[in-house]
């Protein structure tokens, strides 16, 4: 049920490969993806090419993050390359039931991601649908922010609604996610927790994935 998602936007690009058998040895359960396109975010990372080519890695399920304007125009893409969870941002997507229907119609599985600053009832309607909700707990664009203290309530509030109407959805929490906090989070309703510079910025990437997964279980 808990599961660790440490996101390779804080690995070393020049050797990706290595980087990610670390954190699979260490016992990632998924990889996170961070595609940014500079005009969602502020920031430009990697597209669909450079996916299908980590694919070659390892088995473990991907789970693609699109911090991308109309990320409707990519999914194909992204699904081609090996995704096997797709998350969009409520606030990237005008038709975005039909943004979800199309990720689910590849049989693989879709969430949306809420900015800190986009109220949960935004996505009241669409919510039956979703195999996962990603709560950022820090603006997107950026690693090695401090968690934003207020997503404490939204966090909460999203898991009394989905234990009211009885769904199976996934509560994923990204940014500021650390050993010292990860703990507080889960209390509050989360459980998939996406590490990005508490794992890559350590000196021993494969035992720092050892920690979190210990401190959940
Ligand atoms: C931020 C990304 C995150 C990021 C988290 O926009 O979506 O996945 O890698 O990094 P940390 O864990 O360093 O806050
Ligand atoms: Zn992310």
């Amino acid at each position: 049920m808990y599961k660790i998602s440490p996101s390779i936007l804080s690995a070393d690009f020049s050797d990706l490969k290595s980087e990610i058998n670390k954190i699979v040895e260490g016992g990632a359960d998924y990889i996170h993806l961070d595609v940014m396109d500079g005009l969602f975010v502020p920031n430009i990372t990697f597209g669909a090419p450079v996916i299908k080519n980590l694919r070659k890695i390892t088995n473990k399920p991907f789970d693609v993050h699109l911090m991308i304007e109309r990320p409707e125009r990519y999914i194909d893409d992204f699904v081609d390359a090996g995704a096997d969870i797709i998350t969009v941002h409520q606030e990237s997507s005008v038709h975005l039931h039909r943004t979800i229907q199309q990720i689910k119609n590849h049989g693989i599985k879709a969430g949306v991601s809420l900015n800190p600053a986009t109220p949960i009832e935004t996505i009241e309607y669409v919510l039956e649908n979703l195999d996962m909700v990603l709560i950022m707990t820090v603006n997107p664009g950026f690693g090695g922010q401090s968690l934003i203290k207020e997503m404490k309530e939204k966090v909460m509030k999203l898991r009394s609604i989905i234990e009211e109407k009885n769904l199976d959805i996934d509560i994923q929490v990204d940014g500021g996610v650390k050993l010292d906090n990860i703990e507080e989070i889960k209390s509050w309703g989360a459980n998939i927790f996406v590490v990005g510079s508490g794992i890559f910025k350590a000196k021993d990437i494969k035992s720092e994935t050892q920690k979190y997964k210990e401190i959940l279980f």
